[in-house]
């Protein structure tokens, strides 16, 4: 802090928003600056569990205030669900606020996007289905509908009636039968925009008065580094740029307030999508990695995770595209009870030794990840982890002190945070 980046170092899901959740007691503000609904955001509170989508991971501190930025891509109807159930569940949500110049997501985006995915075959990424692909199109293509679009029905009335006969012909040529009534959309969406209006604010004012008073502000990374739309694995990824400088085009914020930028890996790898994946394990390990510790499967759509054991030249390219100053590193305690830990630290192909991730899909896939092997460290009760978390580095097992001071110094930036279990107790500042 005052402004600090918190950004995913792998594909997704690395607990980015329990960590957010964990620094928002100390922040002003907490800001979305891409990505869309395909982000699930896990905060637990005690025994309440918080999925979060759309809205930033600070929305449960009451006075945090939260800004979904204009680079998301915001789906109307769902924002709405995801507030109404914070609301029922005692949480005012009343600190929210919503860019003008976000991008809204439209029900034909997301019939676009399943109708892309089948056609696409061995090129599908498996996407959410949360119509990020084409929204995003849309906002490069400049057919989109902006936030300030929709809380104004005589422009969005007048959006709607040149943008829909293109969309319907769209849907028709890629073999969808959706044939999208204009009035029904018109309506629905005024009506939405009737109720986000009071969130809907220009928010680069309103975080540049921010910083200019001092307040912290927490910038909130969705997906991961190697999902990223230019540093991920393309055409595997998603649609927006996931990298820490994203925050300052997705935010209207300029650089030179992001000082800290803090990387969240969890202490293995999981992928849920298609593409290559070195490092992926099958069998008795992938299974104690996918159960242990709350469980692998996908925050937004359920599925499966891939598992695999942590990726260090993955790592290196997200610690140099960030220009990390930190690391958070997650789920350490579900590597307990493991014989053996193991991380990648390159990989061979032909013989040749390869140590920055490829930008090649080919190469990737025909890479075989070299492994450096550490003493695994006991399964212990999450009360356990607790009372470590309590005591700081000093309290870890000696083995999770070993790795981690093997990932400081191979990646020659410190652990500031560990993360060995799913509750905010759980959590731990790490001093050097
Ligand atoms: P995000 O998308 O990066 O915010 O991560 P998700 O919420 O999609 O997935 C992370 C999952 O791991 C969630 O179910 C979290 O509750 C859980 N989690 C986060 N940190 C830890 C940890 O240190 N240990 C365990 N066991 N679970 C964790
Ligand atoms: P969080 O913020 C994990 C993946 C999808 C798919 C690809 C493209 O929770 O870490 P999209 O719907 O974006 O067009 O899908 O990206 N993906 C994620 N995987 N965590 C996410 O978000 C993801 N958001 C998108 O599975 O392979
Ligand atoms: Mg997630």
């Amino acid at each position: 802090m005052p402004a600090t980046v918190t950004v995913g170092l792998q594909w997704g899901d690395e607990g980015k928003g329990k960590i957010i959740d964990f620094l928002a007691e100390h922040a002003d503000v907490v800001v979305r600056f891409q990505g869309g609904a395909n982000a699930g955001h896990t905060v637990q509170v005690g025994e309440e569990i918080y999925k979060f989508h759309l809205l930033p991971s600070g929305v449960l501190r009451k006075r945090t205030l939260n800004v979904i930025g204009n680079g998301v891509v915001v789906e109307p109807g769902q924002l709405l669900q995801e507030i109404e159930e914070v609301r029922s569940r005692g949480h005012p949500a009343t600190n929210l606020r919503i860019s003008d110049r976000a991008h809204v997501v439209m029900p034909y985006h997301k019939t676009i996007d399943g109708l892309e995915e089948k056609l696409k075959g061995g090129l599908g990424a498996g996407t959410t289905m949360r119509g990020i692909g084409p929204c995003f199109e849309d906002k490069v293509g400049r057919f989109g509908v902006r936030m300030a679009d929709l809380v104004d029905p005589d422009v969005l009335r007048a959006k709607l009636e040149k943008v829909v006969p293109i969309k319907r012909r769209i849907i028709e040529a890629l073999g969808g039968s959706d044939v999208l009534d204009l009035e029904a959309l018109v309506a629905q969406h005024a009506e939405y925009g009737d109720r986000l209006r009071p969130f809907v604010t220009d928010t680069s004012v309103l975080l540049d008065r921010q910083l200019a008073r001092g307040k912290r502000v927490l910038f909130e990374g969705a997906q991961g580094t190697h999902l990223c739309i230019d540093h991920g694995i393309y055409p595997f990824g998603t649609s927006s740029q996931c990298v820490a400088g994203a925050a300052s085009v997705g935010a209207g914020v300029g650089p030179r307030h992001l000082t800290e930028i803090l990387g969240v890996a969890k202490a293995f790898t999981s992928r849920v999508g298609a593409g290559p994946f070195p490092t992926e394990l099958e069998g008795d390990v992938a299974t104690h990695l996918r159960e242990k510790g709350g469980g692998e499967y996908g925050t937004t759509t359920r599925r499966p995770r891939r598992v695999g054991w942590l990726d260090l030249p993955m790592l290196r390219m997200s610690v140099r595209v960030n220009g990390l100053t930190g690391l958070a590193v997650t789920k350490l305690d579900v590597l307990g009870g493991l014989e053996k830990v193991r991380v990648a630290t390159h990989y061979r192909r032909d013989g040749e030794t390869i140590r920055e991730f490829p930008a090649s899909m080919r190469v990737l896939g025909e890479c075989e990840p070299a492994y450096r092997d550490f003493k695994g460290w006991p399964e212990l009760s999450e009360d356990a982890w607790i009372g470590i978390a309590r005591k700081g580095r000093r309290g870890l097992p000696e083995a999770v002190r070993r790795y981690l001071a093997f990932l400081e110094a191979q990646l020659k930036v410190p652990v500031k945070i560990a993360s060995v279990g799913r509750s905010r107790a759980a959590t731990m500042a790490l001093r050097a």
